[in-house]
């Protein structure tokens, strides 16, 4: 009895160590963000911070703000008292708090209500930074940590004392908080692994895994079937040291003789479901995964894990086989082919699937060993924040090069809210409520949008203009546009490339304005002098005199008989008398020439007959003729 006592201590001890804590013999790999001093010079520079397990660190983003150190409550374990709330236009406040005296995230989480904008906590010894992680279950911590939305960063001590030297002295201390490179995104898909688990009653940090994955698991399947992501869930287990094989505990929490344990749901070994349940659970969970992955669909898993949790719950006492098969059939799997991989849980032989499971926990290049659950690895890096959708998506987005992520990033799930403030710099047409700012999860764009299939075109900063077909539709395609007594004109045609152009009967740049053209004054029309012209608004209008009517085509007058146009005519008669007088005239200077011609010949010849005192004349001209 005292034997089992001590064995059952010891066992929970070793459940505790390799579940919980941090300590664990293993190599546990610090996530670290960049911190840039911008001023003042005397600290300037690169140091590294350690990014804390809880909040939302941004990832793929980067943050500027300005230090400042509180003259009370250093350390932050109660409540300020005073607003650290940034000054519109100000840069937002980080405050910097000393470690020690009560939780990481207690600190964090005062700051944050009296409005920091980030915590650097500086730590009390010179160490190696380690991660500020979430106190455990149970603590009255549970109530707000998951509330806490701010990012914080452990800074080394060496480095917290410059900080408060600098701020001491009265400096401006402004620093840049770099997450651009915390995940790396070495090709075009990322992969990413949850360390989870079956069990739904250990509480805080059980509930808070089953609400992820449920609300994680829409944005999980849209990633995994385009093929931007590769999914692969991982259980942890531990294995019975060899000597206590046999033990009652050892059998109520391990199959496979001791091999694949699971701590005791309620820590508890004489009521409720046993460790081995829970084992055989994610057991089955995994090899949902595989029968799933190998039919190339492996996101059913996230429908089996959210169904088997709303229809099998341990509270309900439905958290057994029966319950799960029924989900399984239910989502169409094959029950044989997973009954299959899941193999015997009583043999005294490796489970294969198991095996490799453990395996997995040791860690592998950048990243450390799985010892914390849940724990969320992104192309091989370990996450640290607070295991939310919209964090989380940050994390997975950021693994993805710039201008390569998949458009659920630059979706409003994993929005920065930058827009709201001055509506992020971008253009706005406030009257139709078109804007070109985009919340994405790396900040903010200024993109021209697409409203009602038509696309807005410029820089997106100072102007978007919808162009191409049914730009018009749109806010008249920006241009000129207005409407007097039920007649509307627009500068906008449709299909055009983008110009606007003012209608007939009106002048202008034809986007702010066009001007109506008076046609009578500036005599373009109507002008005839039967005319009597009026300006209108776009056009003018035109009335004869007389019985007249007036033509706009010709803009002329006519009779009303129609039969002969005036005008026309008169220009026909004008050119046919023209004509035939130019005939005529010609006609008579030439008789009048041949006639002196002729005159002059009769005077020659009579001359020859009598002096005539005109001879020399009558000479000349003569040579005159013949030259
Ligand atoms: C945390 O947030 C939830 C919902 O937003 C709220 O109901 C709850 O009171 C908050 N907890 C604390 C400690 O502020
Ligand atoms: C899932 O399938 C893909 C290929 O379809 C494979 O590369 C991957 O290793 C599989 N994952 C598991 C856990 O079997
Ligand atoms: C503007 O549009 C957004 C979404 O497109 C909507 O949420 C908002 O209520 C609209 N505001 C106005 C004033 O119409």
């Amino acid at each position: 009895m005292g034997c089992s006592r001590g064995l059952k201590a010891a066992l929970l001890l070793g459940v505790a160590l390799l579940i919980f804590t941090e300590s664990v013999v293993g190599r546990f790999v610090v996530e670290k963000n960049s911190l840039k001093v911008m001023s003042p010079d005397s600290v300037k520079g690169n140091h590294d911070s350690a990014i804390g397990n809880f909040g939302i660190p941004q990832y793929g983003g980067s943050m500027a703000g300005a230090v400042v150190y509180p003259k009370d409550n250093q350390k932050g374990c109660d409540d300020f008292g005073i607003s650290f709330k940034a000054k519109a236009g100000a840069m937002p406040n980080f405050v910097l708090l000393d470690r020690g005296e009560c939780f990481f995230a207690l600190k964090v989480w005062n700051a944050q209500n009296a409005g920091a904008a980030a915590v650097l906590v500086a730590d009390y010894i010179d160490e190696a930074l380690i991660t500020m992680d979430s106190p455990e279950e149970k603590s009255r911590a549970e109530k707000y940590i998951s509330n806490i939305t701010i990012p914080s960063a452990l800074i080394d001590k060496s480095f917290g004392e410059k900080l408060k030297e600098a701020i001491n002295k009265g400096d401006m201390v402004n620093v840049n908080l770099d997450w651009r490179e915390a995940v790396p995104h070495p090709d075009d898909r990322v992969e990413y692994e949850l360390w989870t688990n079956s069990n739904d009653e250990c509480g805080f940090k059980c509930d808070m895994l089953m609400e992820f994955v449920k609300d994680f698991k829409g944005a999980a399947q849209i990633l995994e079937k385009s093929g931007y992501t590769q999914f692969t869930p991982h259980y942890i287990t531990w294995y019975c040291p060899q000597a206590f094989t046999i033990s009652k505990q050892c059998k109520s929490q391990c199959i496979n003789h001791g091999r694949y344990c699971t701590p005791d749901p309620e820590q508890d070994f004489s009521t409720g479901y046993e460790g081995k349940d829970v084992v055989i659970e994610n057991l089955r969970q995994l090899c949902v995964f595989r029968v799933a992955n190998e039919t190339k669909k492996p996101w059913i898993w996230w429908d089996y894990v959210t169904d088997f949790q709303i229809r099998c719950p341990m509270k309900e006492k439905k958290y057994n086989n029966e319950c799960a098969e029924g989900v399984i059939k239910s989502l169409g799997l094959d029950l044989k082919k997973i009954k299959k991989c899941m193999g015997d849980p009583e043999a005294d032989s490796d489970n294969q699937v198991l095996k490799e499971e453990q395996d997995a926990q040791v860690g592998k290049g950048s990243r450390g060993d799985v010892t914390i659950l849940p724990t969320l690895v992104v192309n091989n890096r370990q996450y640290r924040g607070k295991l939310e959708k919209g964090a989380v998506l940050k994390a997975l987005c950021a693994g993805f090069e710039e201008t390569t992520e998949p458009s659920v990033c630059l979706s409003g799930d994993v929005e920065t809210n930058e827009c709201l403030d001055n509506n992020g710099g971008c253009w706005e047409d406030k009257s139709n409520n078109i804007t070109a700012c985009k919340d994405t999860f790396r900040g903010r764009v200024c993109e021209c949008p697409v409203v009602n299939g038509v696309q807005f075109k410029g820089d997106g900063y100072s102007s978007c203009v919808a162009s191409g077909p049914g730009r018009c539709k749109i806010t008249n395609g920006g241009c000129w546009h207005d409407t007097k007594n039920g007649i509307t004109f627009s500068a906008c045609v449709d299909n055009d490339d983008g110009k606007c152009t003012c209608p007939p009967g009106f002048k202008g740049d034809g986007v702010k304005s066009c001007e109506d053209i008076d046609e009578c004054s500036e005599k373009k029309a109507c002008q005839c002098p039967e005319c009597s012209c009026k300006n209108t608004w776009g056009s003018y209008e035109c009335t004869c005199s007389r019985d007249l009517l007036y033509i706009r085509d010709h803009d002329t007058c006519i009779s009303k008989r129609a039969t002969e146009v005036r005008s026309a005519w008169t220009a026909v008669w004008v050119i046919f008398l023209g004509l035939a007088m130019a005939t005529c005239g010609a006609y008579l200077v030439y008789r009048y020439r041949l006639r002196s011609y002729m005159d002059s010949e009769i005077r020659a010849i009579m001359a020859q007959y009598m002096p005539l005192d005109s001879q020399n004349e009558v000479v000349s001209h003569a040579n005159e003729e013949r030259a």
